[in-house]
């Protein structure tokens, strides 16, 4: 785990207003909307949210009748905040407090693996490899990614920290040939300051 990374996102979520961060959503309907159409309910799919904060992304599946599912983050405070929104559906949902790129996760045990503004951050190599190897191995085959980043044309920084901005192609590359290209989109985001941001929005299948 590293260290300073943990408590500054348990800080962030201790600190601040769920709805007073940027990359706040009220509803997440991008990520919804590409998880409908790529791992819809009626087949009973395996989630992990990596990353997943206090977002709503895990009470709008639950509340969908998706059953399996996990959020993992390196913040607990920000765990805790959904865990107490989500009452006692929360008991049914697996809560992982770990860092990405230093965590072991079951072989072949999710269908659907979501990223949403957390991969952007791995600004080292090795980190980003480390992500990308426990993605293969924790991914069915078969298995889709829903990855959200900062487009290229996006903020440079998030949270104070520097971010690397991508299009999908860019994802693409550096995940490699295990990973086949679905769909590339595109979503300005309004923060709650009334600002945007560029998102890239990118759907892989694991080959
Ligand atoms: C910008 S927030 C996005 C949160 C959520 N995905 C959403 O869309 O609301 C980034 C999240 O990634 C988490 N995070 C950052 N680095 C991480 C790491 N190495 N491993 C696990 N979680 C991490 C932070 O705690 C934070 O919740």
């Amino acid at each position: 785990m590293n260290a300073p990374r943990q408590i500054h996102w348990n800080n962030i979520y201790a600190t601040k207003l769920v709805n007073g961060v940027s990359w706040y959503q009220d509803i997440p309907e991008k990520s919804l909307q590409l998880i409908h159409q790529f791992m819809p309910v009626e087949r009973q799919p395996a989630v992990i949210d990596v990353g997943g904060g206090a977002s709503r992304l895990v009470d709008a599946l639950w509340a969908e009748g998706y059953r399996s599912l996990a959020v993992l983050d390196i913040a607990e405070t920000a765990l805790a905040k959904s865990q107490a929104r989500l009452g006692s559906a929360s008991e049914h949902i697996a809560w992982l407090v770990a860092d990405v790129t230093d965590t072991k996760l079951p072989n072949d045990a999710y269908d659907l693996w979501h990223d949403r503004a957390v991969f952007h951050f791995l600004v080292e190599p090795e980190e980003r490899s480390r992500y990308v190897q426990l993605l293969r191995q924790a991914l069915k085959p078969g298995g889709v990614l829903v990855m959200s980043t900062f487009a290229p044309d996006g903020p440079e920084k998030c949270s104070n920290l520097t971010v690397r901005r991508y299009d999908c192609d860019e994802v693409g590359r550096i995940l490699g040939p295990t990973f086949k290209l679905l769909l590339s989109d595109r979503e300005i985001h309004q923060t709650p300051f009334q600002t945007q941001q560029a998102f890239s929005y990118c759907v892989f299948q694991k080959l």
